[in-house]
């Protein structure tokens, strides 16, 4: 897929409107992990230094339509301003008298955040309208959000239709990585999968069953896999429903001759709470009225050594409930088995994202996406609208 990029316009003087993806978790209304925020840093400080005049437009969160006090970008704001050692001043809304004012007050090389684009309900809609209101004090809008390219919303399809659209430099890089692994990826190529619900990944394993070598399936996602070969899992969240369609993959799997690893041992407890008592227990002996939320050291183990003979490992999803102590031991060994390989790596998923950042090796994986749906989106084949609406060919 080719897109339109920034690459081929020359933005001084003009007036645009930078579409980013900043919707991220907030703690004390401050900014947690600014990791979205550093990923467009250099598409927008390009714009800058060439002289464009920048109004930033993101989401945050999901305000349904109006206007809620803890989603305001404000915080966001203030974080962009400080990595970017530039006043970013934030507007109150992102449309109207007042926005056009600002921008048209705005000098070469000068930027500013508007507020939050989910407060009207035009913009999940993708009501023209809205979309027209956006667009109309700019020259160009550049789209940066990859995270939201699965998103057909009047920011970042709708303006499409009134102003020249150019892809930012992450949107380029995202497509650019991600394509690589569905056309050419170094073998063998395995996908690692987590997360609590079986029903968010199911997409991405049917969808990637014939570019892949094999899978390693861990987190909660599991329990279902291992309820789907009629094991007992206790009271591990199982996706009873989802059960055929897995045992349907299986067999696909089975056929097409590719690898399925499953967990062999869990950590169990009886609730998902700090300081529990917990076991380590093989996968066919889970205690009735105890919950898997961990892998156990011998499944790391063999995760592991299936990850030091790959080419290319793509994880999305934890392996266990990482957020509560002990249950993330699971996700930090097998996040440093990754590191320590000589596998192209690459992190999709916003929750594993938010994981290897918070361990501190983020910057030692191959590539970590930005996007979460989008991410997982994209590697199915779903349709990308945003992206579409950036289609050089
Ligand atoms: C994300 O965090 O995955 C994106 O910002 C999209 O958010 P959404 O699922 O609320 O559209």
């Amino acid at each position: 897929m080719k897109l339109r990029t920034v690459r081929e316009i020359d933005p001084r003087g003009k007036k645009v409107l930078f579409r980013a993806d900043l919707n991220v978790p907030l703690s004390d209304g401050k900014v947690a992990d600014d990791s979205r925020i550093r990923a467009v840093l250099p598409t927008i400080k390009w714009l800058l230094e060439n002289g464009a005049r920048v109004a930033v437009c993101s989401h945050l969160g999901r305000p349904g339509g109006k206007v809620v006090e803890e989603l305001r970008l404000r915080p966001v704001a203030e974080r962009l301003q400080k990595l970017l050692g530039k006043p970013v001043p934030c507007l109150p809304d992102c449309i109207g008298p007042e926005v056009e004012k600002a921008v048209e007050a705005l000098k070469d090389g000068e930027i500013l955040m508007l507020e939050n684009v989910r407060f009207h309900p035009g913009e999940e809609k993708n009501d023209p309208e809205f979309a027209k209101a956006l667009a109309a004090p700019f020259d160009i809008f550049v789209n940066d959000a990859f995270a939201t390219a699965h998103r057909a919303h009047a920011s970042t399809v709708g303006v499409t239709q009134y102003l020249p659209a150019y892809a930012g430099f992450l949107m380029e890089r995202e497509v650019q990585v991600l394509s690589e692994l569905l056309t050419n990826p170094k073998r063998p190529f395995y996908v690692l999968v987590g997360g609590k619900k079986a029903a968010d990944k199911l997409g991405v394993l049917t969808g990637l069953l014939s570019h892949v070598d094999g899978f390693l399936i861990g987190g909660g996602v599991a329990f279902t896999f291992l309820a789907a070969q009629g094991l007992k899992v206790g009271k591990s969240v199982v996706d009873e429903k989802l059960i055929p369609t897995i045992q349907n993959l299986m067999r696909e799997i089975e056929e097409k001759g590719k690898e399925l690893h499953l967990p062999v041992d869990v950590v169990v407890a009886p609730e998902l709470r700090e300081g529990v008592e917990i076991k380590v227990i093989s996968v066919q002996a889970i205690p009735e009225g105890w919950m898997g939320l961990d892998i156990g050291p011998a499944t790391v183990g063999r995760f592991a050594e299936v990850i030091q003979r790959a080419g290319t490992v793509v994880w999305t999803g934890p392996m266990g409930a990482f957020e509560v102590p002990p249950f993330g031991k699971g996700t930090e060994a097998i996040a440093r088995a990754l590191i320590s390989s000589k596998a192209f790596t690459v992190v999709g998923g916003g929750e594993t994202g938010e994981a290897v950042e918070k361990l501190g090796l983020a910057e030692k994986f191959g590539y970590v996406s930005t996007g979460g749906g989008a991410t997982l989106s994209f590697l199915q084949g779903e349709p990308m609208p945003a992206l579409e609406a950036l289609r050089a060919d």
